[in-house]
């Protein structure tokens, strides 16, 4: 199919929103709190909550711009089944990201209050771990269908993917 009959290609402050947020991500995990005796160090502490904060800050603001500025550039012929399976797939992706760091939130805030081991904590840190598990499955999803549109050649892969584009015609 040729590029330009797709629908849209995403602008590059969309692009940057969705790479910058990829990184931002691979950087929660990689520095994941592995314990949480480590939260007892202040700065530690404080910069896991900053961290968060910022976090939820960037996505809100990347969420509105995405929703009022930018549309899917899956092909207006797609089944419809396959349209809605995106849009769950990506909001799944931004409310799961936004539930981690909320639980992250919520179990600093627990800390600070000195529930170190209470159930209350102990649920939420599950709670955190089930959501970020759930991300982990629909980001996994999410690659897959990339690589399958990149695969059909529908444009949707070079829309937002700035490597092994397609050739244009
Ligand atoms: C965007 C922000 C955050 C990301 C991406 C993130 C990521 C992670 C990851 C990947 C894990 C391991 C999950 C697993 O083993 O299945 C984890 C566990 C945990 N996180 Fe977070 N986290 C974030 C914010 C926070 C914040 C703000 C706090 C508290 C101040 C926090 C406290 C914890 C604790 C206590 C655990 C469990 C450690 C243990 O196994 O004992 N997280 N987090
Ligand atoms: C943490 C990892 C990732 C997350 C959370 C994520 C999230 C999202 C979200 C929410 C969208 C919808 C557009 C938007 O609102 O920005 C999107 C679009 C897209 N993403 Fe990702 N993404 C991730 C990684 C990747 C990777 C690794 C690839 C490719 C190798 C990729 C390829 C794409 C493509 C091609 C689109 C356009 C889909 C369309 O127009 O319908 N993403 N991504």
């Amino acid at each position: 199919m040729r590029l330009d009959k797709n629908n849209s290609e995403y602008s590059k402050l969309a692009k940057l929103f969705h790479w910058g947020f990829v990184l931002l991500f691979i950087y929660g995990v990689a520095k994941q709190v592995e314990d949480i005796n480590q939260l007892e160090d202040t700065t530690f502490f404080r910069f896991e909550i900053i961290f968060a904060l910022i976090f939820i800050f960037l996505l809100i603001i990347r969420v509105i711009y995405m929703k009022t500025t930018q549309k899917t550039s899956i092909p207006e012929d797609t089944p419809r089944a396959q349209k809605i399976s995106a849009k769950i797939v990506h909001n799944s992706m931004y409310i799961l990201l936004f539930c981690t760091a909320l639980s992250g939130l919520v179990i600093g805030f627990l800390f600070w209050l000195e529930y170190k081991n209470s159930f209350l904590i102990n649920i939420v840190i599950w709670l955190h771990e089930i959501i970020i598990n759930l991300l982990y499955c629909f980001v996994g999803i999410h690659i897959l269908a990339a690589i399958y549109h990149r695969l059909k050649k529908d444009g949707v892969w070079s829309s937002m993917v700035p490597f092994m584009k397609e050739k244009k015609y």
